[in-house]
């Protein structure tokens, strides 16, 4: 379904320039739900923005459900924002309509596209569990409820694809167990792909694979050991994540990987490694001889 290779996004502003993804590579299944999770300013909303269509990568490949997002043009970018993606922000309540009810507001992108469908708006609904409130207005609905509702929305086109940003950010823990709940019940009935950016670890232990973005790249997959067990039991924190995950460093088509700041600094690597080959071993160390020691013999 996504295909992210070398994957480059530049913010120019007009004395900057951010490198947001630095040559990031990404494989998504169809029919995955899979999370990606990462420190502030890594680079997860710039990636789920470019995936989404929101916004054009700098550079790389970057391929979605066929659509190659580096060479599509604008009129098939609206095309493929309309059926092919479907997006969950963390605060949604800006892309709705207050005065209207949940079920107008599901309908709403169905009239635009000119395929309305009651009968699915309602089975989105009930979904989500907003069965017996689909005919309150938005205003009178919790945030909570605004934010399935919101979920409801994003699905009325029949994306293949569902791109979901911080989804429980600003509800409380039942109700992003509920949403969750919502996605993986969504993820099996009609199959679609979901990618959630989380910075919630416990959340993250709800999917099958998680992927871990630093400094703008891929550094670490977390892949559930046994897809069978149900995490639901599971207690939050990064210790979840490990204890049913087994975590993979990323290592990309030219051999590179990315070692984790503390560990470098933890051996005193700075700039430059050794590198021996023992075996079924690679050992990453410090140089032997120390920059600038020894410069006059070598
Ligand atoms: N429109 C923009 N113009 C300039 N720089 C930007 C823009 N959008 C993002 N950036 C920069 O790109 C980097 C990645 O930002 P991004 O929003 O993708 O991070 P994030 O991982 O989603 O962080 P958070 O967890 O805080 O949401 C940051 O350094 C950010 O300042
Ligand atoms: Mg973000």
């Amino acid at each position: 379904m996504i295909h992210c290779e070398g994957l480059v996004k530049i913010f120019k502003t007009e004395d900057l320039e951010v490198v947001a993804l630095q040559g990031l590579n990404l494989n998504v299944q169809q029919g995955e739900m899979m999370a990606i999770i990462g420190n502030s300013g890594s680079g997860k909303s710039t990636l789920l923005n470019i995936l989404g269509g929101l916004d054009r990568p700098s550079a790389g490949q970057v391929n979605v459900g066929g659509w190659d997002l580096l060479k599509i043009r604008d009129d098939q970018l609206v095309e493929y924002k309309r059926n092919t993606v479907g997006f969950v922000w963390q605060n949604n309540a800006r892309n709705l309509l207050p005065y209207l009810s949940a079920l107008e507001n599901v309908e709403m992108p169905m009239l635009l596209t000119g395929k309305l469908d009651r009968a699915y708006a309602k089975q989105l609904l009930e979904w989500v569990g907003l069965k017996d409130r689909m005919h309150n207005k938005l205003h009178q609905l919790s945030g909570g409820e605004q934010q399935r509702v919101a979920i409801a929305i994003s699905l009325s086109n029949r994306p293949k694809m569902l791109l979901a940003d911080e989804p429980t950010g600003s509800v409380d823990t039942a109700t992003s167990d509920q949403i969750m709940n919502i996605f993986r019940q969504v993820n099996r009935e009609i199959g679609i792909t979901i990618v959630i950016v989380t910075h919630d670890l416990a959340l993250a232990g709800k999917v099958d694979r998680v992927v871990a973005i630093r400094d703008g790249l891929t550094s670490t997959e977390f892949v559930k050991r046994n897809p069978n067990l149900d995490l639901a039991s599971i207690d939050s924190g990064a210790g979840a994540l490990q204890e049913v995950h087994e975590a993979f460093v990323v290592v990309d088509r030219v051999g590179r990987l990315q070692v984790p700041k503390e560990y470098l600094e933890a051996v005193g690597i700075d700039g430059r490694a050794s590198m021996e080959f023992e075996g079924d071993k690679i050992i990453i160390t410090a140089p032997k001889t120390l920059e600038g020691e020894n410069t006059n013999e070598s």
